[in-house]
């Protein structure tokens, strides 16, 4: 579904992703973790649109989707979360979630009409857990909810591809393993592949397929969680020498 072939991305003489390459299956969830500052996000925002790689190439579903516009390739069916939920406040939460559906499906543009929109943000927020009438407000939302808000309005847009930032963020232990299971009935039930970005291990490791370790940059380790969570260069530069840290990860591959 998705093939990345020597991606880099630099700002200025800074180098934030350096010749990263990766393909992702249809139906698959692919974990893409590294410390902060690693290069999670600015990869998010190649493959999304946000800005363009500085070389390298995105295929999506056959075609090159490198340096297209956000609004181009979330209609091709690549949606993403931010890790970062700035939701439009003034607007409900079901307006927010019809917003994305009408503009991520081509609304305006002989895409989708705004019924349909509306249906796709009752599916979506009925996906995630959350009020499905036109009226509750964006401001009861905690944490939790924010990131529910966010996956809501990806799913809305009918993504084949999901983008998903840091969905753990901000989230207690609880939360953590609800927002996992998630992502995982959103695969299972909707079809939708995805990718799954966190900067610490934990519950990922549970859900994931296979897993990518970013670091400075560069991918340093990839494969089954169990494998890539004793990969002694993840350990190392990853985990750096917290063994219980280490052990935890590898208990959830296991779960
Ligand atoms: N728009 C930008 N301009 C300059 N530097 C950036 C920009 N976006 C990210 N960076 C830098 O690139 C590096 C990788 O950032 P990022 O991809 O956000 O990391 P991660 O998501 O893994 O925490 C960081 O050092 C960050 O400061
Ligand atoms: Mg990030």
């Amino acid at each position: 579904m998705l093939v990345v072939n020597g991606l880099v991305k630099r700002f200025g003489g800074f180098t934030a992703v350096n010749n990263v390459s990766f393909k992702v299956e249809k139906g698959e969830i692919l974990g893409l973790i590294g410390p902060n500052g690693s290069g999670k996000s600015t990869i998010f925002n190649m493959l999304s649109g946000t800005f363009p790689p500085t070389s390298g190439s995105i295929q999506f579903d056959g075609s090159e989707i490198a340096g297209l516009p956000p609004h181009r390739i979330i209609n091709r069916g690549v949606g993403r979360t931010f890790q970062i939920p700035r939701p439009f406040r003034r607007l409900s939460i079901f307006e927010n979630v019809a917003l994305a559906g009408y503009y991520g499906q081509g609304g305006g543009s002989g895409g989708h009409s705004l019924a349909k929109a509306n249906e796709s943000a009752e599916k979506a927020l009925a996906m995630v857990g959350l009020p499905t009438d036109r009226d509750a407000s964006v401001d009861g939302l905690g944490a939790a909810g924010l990131k529910k808000l966010e996956l809501a309005k990806a799913i809305a847009t009918g993504p084949k591809l999901l983008l998903a930032d840091e969905s753990l963020g901000g989230l207690d232990e609880a939360e953590m393993d609800q927002a996992a299971d998630m992502l995982r009935k959103i695969r299972d039930e909707l079809g939708i592949t995805i990718i799954w970005v966190e900067h610490i291990m934990g519950v990922l490791m549970r859900v994931v397929d296979r897993v990518m370790v970013l670091d400075h940059g560069e991918k340093i380790s990839e494969g089954l969680p169990s494998v890539v969570s004793g990969d002694p260069r993840v350990v190392e530069v990853y985990l750096g020498t917290d063994a219980d840290m280490t052990q935890a990860a590898a208990a959830e591959a296991r779960r």
